[in-house]
């Protein structure tokens, strides 16, 4: 559920149509809907009624410190995966004790950081990292909590660049080797074992991949437990799908989710830990770009928008489908079918293929559906086009949340090496 809906024929966020908005702030821009953030968030908490559990928000989906200020007063943690995002997490006001650092490659100077705030948990993804973590809590007197995070093995996730959880994958540790790191990290001076956690993978929208992984945990957790390992909490990571388009798979909703992981995770009495990213803000997030030119081709239309794959790289990337809906509505007219491009000087710069859409011309404007996850954040330049600004709804107020640079700021950014001048 979001709040992007037509309303006298024009597209509105929340209370504002987004013309008015676009006028204000030029195109393209990315929007976001502040209640519908809210309201995820408190859908997934409360699908878990009284479960004791932290729900670290996963930043890499969308980092805007307004997002994350809005995510932090609803209580939520964050889970990170660079001193970046840690630092971010801070600057809103999110406690050391509800993060939790992943990502197979933190460097010293992360862990150094991450130790002096505090955070909750460590997930470790390697025996190199086990030994470095332990080297630097000992070296500031501290002792790190950590999981390891364990490769289940099994295949999820909406796109083989998305999935995480095989052997074959570059995450976790092989879970033939659990035992033995587990025992061997118990051992060690600045390490305390806290918790498993595992991450499949992305856009799964399914229960029985998740069910695989998280019954093979909750055995782990057992079999840790009667060596003498006190395992009290279990990091079930991220992955829940959002619908993209109305012909996909339903993804299962938070409170089937929430039933089947406490069916498993209740005897086990540990603190449940999240790492839900794209189902808290994926559909809280458009895209509004205009149409530049629309250009017939030999055998096809072309749309061709001021958005490009620099603003929006997933459908480049992943071949993702986002919905593409007109701003202001044609009700009535017979749709055209498009190809959907940016300016880019790249073939691959395409949004859509033959997507049937109303008839539109130069300056209409499009929203690109279900963008608030994995697109501002997957960002660049490219092509010298500056940052496309962000901008928060809340009822019938907004704010610029990431302003657009100007041309001046976008060279600034460069310096003629002086032997140059
Ligand atoms: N936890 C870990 C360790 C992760 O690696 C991820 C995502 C998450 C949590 C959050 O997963 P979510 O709930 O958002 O599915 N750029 C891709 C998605 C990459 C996901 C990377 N890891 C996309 O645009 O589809």
């Amino acid at each position: 559920m979001h709040h992007f809906e037509n309303r006298d024929g024009i597209m509105h966020a929340e209370g504002l149509p987004l013309t008015d908005i676009a006028a204000a702030v030029g195109t393209p821009f990315y929007c976001y809907s502040e209640a519908t953030i809210r309201r995820h968030v408190q859908v997934f908490r409360r699908a878990f009624g009284d479960a004791h559990m932290l729900t670290a928000y996963s930043v890499k989906a969308n980092s805007n410190l307004s997002v994350l200020t809005v995510l932090a007063q609803e209580g939520a943690g964050a889970d990170v995966v660079s001193e970046g995002e840690l630092r971010r997490a801070r600057a809103v006001g999110i406690p050391g004790g509800k993060i939790v650092f992943s990502g197979v490659g933190k460097t010293r100077t992360e862990m150094a950081y991450a130790l002096d705030e505090n955070i909750h948990q460590f997930n470790v993804e390697s025996e190199p990292e086990l030994h470095q973590l332990n080297e630097v809590a000992v070296a500031r007197g501290v002792v790190a909590p950590i999981a390891f995070r364990v490769n289940p093995d099994v295949s999820a996730g909406g796109h083989e660049k998305i999935s995480t959880g095989k052997a074959e994958d570059k995450f976790g540790i092989p879970w033939d080797r659990a035992h033995a790191l587990f025992a061997q990290a118990h051992g060690l001076p600045g390490i305390a074992v806290k918790a498993v956690d595992v991450h499949i993978g992305s856009q799964i929208a399914a229960l029985d991949p998740f069910e695989k992984a998280f019954m093979k945990v909750a055995d782990l957790v057992k079999s840790l437990r009667a060596e003498g390992i006190p395992i009290e909490r279990v990091d079930l990571g991220g992955g829940l799908g959002i619908p993209y388009s109305d012909g996909d798979t339903i993804p299962p909703h938070p409170d089937a989710y929430a039933a089947m992981i406490r069916r498993i995770a209740d005897p086990l009495d540990v603190q449940l830990i999240f790492e839900p990213g794209r189902m808290i803000v994926g559909n809280a997030g458009i895209l509004v770009s205009r149409v530049i030119f629309n250009k017939p081709g030999t055998d096809r239309r072309f749309l061709i928008v001021d958005a490009a794959m620099n603003d929006l790289l997933r459908p480049a990337l992943y071949d993702a489908y986002h919905d593409l809906r007109p701003v202001v509505s044609h009700d009535g007219e017979s749709p055209i079918a498009y190809d959907v491009v940016g300016p880019i000087c790249e073939t691959g710069d395409r949004f859509a293929r033959e997507r049937m859409l109303p008839p539109l011309a130069a300056d209409d404007l499009v929203a690109f559906m279900s963008a608030g996850a994995y697109g501002a954040v997957q960002s660049s330049e490219y092509n010298s086009r500056p940052l496309v600004p962000e901008v928060m709804v809340n009822g019938d107020q907004f704010s610029v949340i990431r302003a657009r640079p100007d041309y001046q700021a976008l060279l600034d950014r460069d310096q003629i090496a002086p032997w140059l001048s």
